[in-house]
Order: structure tokens, then sequence, then C-alpha cells
């Protein structure tokens, strides 16, 4: 291990650890209850790797049953603006028939959920909703909203959380945005 720290690297934490925990129990009351309404137990997949931290947060404060599952997915090269993904490591549930809930890190163009929630119609999910930790509304380029969000975020570079740049910083314990040094 290198023996500097990797919070050296953060010009400023932008969420705080406690104020994400705080949020994921407010989401997990929210979403519960939504589902709870309707007598649905949700399969809840995490996309990996970025959605980890913020999952396993969220997940403990659900006190009902649910289902968890994960699928890793990477965009087409070169069909960025088609939004296909790919897909790495397939869930080990079925998600036909399911109400799946789907928890991202970050919304940014939205490609990525938008490819990703017509995914498991295909697959015969029963409806597809999704929660992210994170919301950078401005950078938009389809539309796709999640139906839950932790918090919205400016476009600057945000690490931690799950949230990486070239695969480090997502075990930070906070969001943070990354000095411009570091990727300049
Ligand atoms: P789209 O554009 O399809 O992509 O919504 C969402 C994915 O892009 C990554 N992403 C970020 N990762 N800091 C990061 O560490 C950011 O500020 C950021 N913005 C987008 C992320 O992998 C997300 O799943
Ligand atoms: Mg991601």
């Amino acid at each position: 291990m290198s023996d500097t720290p990797i919070s050296n690297d953060i010009k400023e934490i932008i969420i705080s650890e406690k104020n994400i925990e705080q949020r994921c129990r407010e989401l997990a009351a929210q979403i519960e209850a939504d589902y709870e309404n309707d007598g649905i137990t949700p399969l809840v997949v995490g996309l990996l790797k970025g959605s980890v931290p913020f999952m396993s947060e969220l997940i403990k404060y659900f006190h009902h049953a649910i289902e968890i599952d994960f699928i890793s997915v990477s965009s087409y090269e070169g069909t960025e603006s088609s939004g296909d993904v790919k897909i790495d490591k397939d869930l080990d549930l079925s998600s036909r028939n399911k109400n799946v809930l789907i928890v991202e890190d970050i919304v940014d163009t939205g490609r990525t959920l938008k490819a990703v929630k017509q995914l498991f119609y295909n697959k015969g999910a029963n409806e597809v909703r999704i929660v992210s930790l994170l919301d950078k509304p401005d950078r938009r380029k389809v539309d796709i909203e999640a139906d839950y969000v932790g918090f919205k975020v400016p476009d600057a570079f945000v690490v931690g959380y799950g949230l990486d740049y070239n695969q480090k910083y997502r075990n930070l314990p906070y969001i943070g945005i990354l000095k411009e040094e570091i990727y300049e």
C-alpha cells in the first residue's frame, strides 16, 4: 500500500458520512412504504461496482423482506450515444415478473440507466424503479430520472462512497470533489 492517504487528493467534502447515513434511512423508509402499499417484495439490484457502499448502507434500513442481486454492465465502445450496454456479470436470480429496484451511484448523462432499465423490461420484469445516491441533472442527455435520489450534485467530478477515478477512491466514506491536479 502507498503511504499517502487517499483523502489528501480531495479538495472538498461535499456530503459527509453522517449525511449519507441519514439520507439512506429516509430513502429506505420512503421506498419501503411505497412497495409495502402494493404488497411487493422488490428485487434490489446493485450496479457494480459503484453502488456497493450505498447499497449496503441502504438495505440495512429495510424492515421487510427484499431480495438482492448484482449486475455489472459496460457501454459498447463507439456507440455511447445509443446507450447500448453489454452485460459483464449477469444476475444470479431471475428478474422475470419481479419488481426490480436498480441501485446506482450517480445519474449523469442517464445513458447507462436508460439502457439498464430497458434491459430488465426485456428480461420480463414486472416493473423497474431506480434509486441513485447522486444525481447530476445538468448533465442529462437522455430522458430518464431516478425514482428516488439521495442528493443532487453540481457538475464537478465527485468521488467516494463507491464513486471512483481510475478505480481509486471508492472506499472513501464520504463524497468529495477531487483536486484538479489529480486528473489534469
Ligand atoms: P451515465 O452518463 O450513463 O453514467 O449516466 C453514469 C456513470 O458515470 C460515472 N460517473 C461518475 N463517476 N464521478 C465518478 O466517480 C462522477 O462525477 C461521475 N459522473 C459520472 C459513474 O460510473 C456512473 O455510474
Ligand atoms: Mg457506475
